[in-house]
């Protein structure tokens, strides 16, 4: 188990090839661990790669914000916000990929990832914030507590392995801190 004290979380700016394969690694031990960031567990380490490369592209675009955990410099958790593409969704933003490294779960990381992602949206201007998760997690409650309040719900919208379907559950907040 980690010790969160020691961990930074910041804003990431520069995406080098390093960062890439180091958001591959920590997606791919996430989801192998059960995490319900877009793979299931049978999930292969090279089916990462383009999709950890395709976020980079975006956060070098300026298209997304990514806020990275670091303990000693390696990378142990992400949070990310995706605003609103159109004009008339531009007040508000998802919340994607929070993940924190399996040896760091439970020690206080998500919580203080999700607070900075809250923070980094209200500094941005955005007003809303929202979330999908999938059901059967212990996500539901998770972001309950947190303040999320859901509202709305994809029957059998995730196939997370076959005869394993979940349901989609969506999730609100203001972005006030
Ligand atoms: C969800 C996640 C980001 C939470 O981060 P974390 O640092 O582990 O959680 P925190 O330390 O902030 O909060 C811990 C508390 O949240 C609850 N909790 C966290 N993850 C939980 C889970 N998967 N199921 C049930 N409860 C959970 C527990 O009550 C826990 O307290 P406890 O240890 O006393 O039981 C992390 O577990 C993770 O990366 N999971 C895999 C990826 C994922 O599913 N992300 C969500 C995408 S929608």
């Amino acid at each position: 188990m980690g010790h969160e004290d020691d961990i930074g979380i910041g804003v990431v700016r520069d995406v080098g090839e390093g960062f890439t394969a180091e958001l591959a690694e920590l997606w791919y031990r996430v989801s192998v661990a059960g995490g319900s960031v877009g793979f299931g567990t049978h999930v292969e380490r090279a089916a990462v790669d383009p999709v950890a490369a395709h976020i980079a592209a975006e956060v070098a675009a300026g298209r997304t914000t990514l806020l990275a955990a670091r303990r000693d410099g390696r990378l142990v958790g992400t949070v990310r916000l995706e605003p609103g593409p159109e004009p008339v969704v531009r007040h508000r933003a998802m919340l994607k990929l929070l993940m924190v490294d399996p040896d760091f779960q439970r020690s206080g990381l998500g919580r203080r990832l999700v607070d900075a992602a809250v923070a980094a949206a209200a500094d941005a201007g955005i007003e809303q914030l929202y979330l999908s998760a999938r059901s059967r997690t212990g996500l539901e409650e998770y972001y309950s507590r947190l303040g999320w309040r859901e509202v709305g719900r994809f029957p059998g919208a995730i196939r997370v392995a076959d005869g394993d379907d979940r349901d989609e559950v969506w999730y609100f907040r203001p972005a006030v801190t």
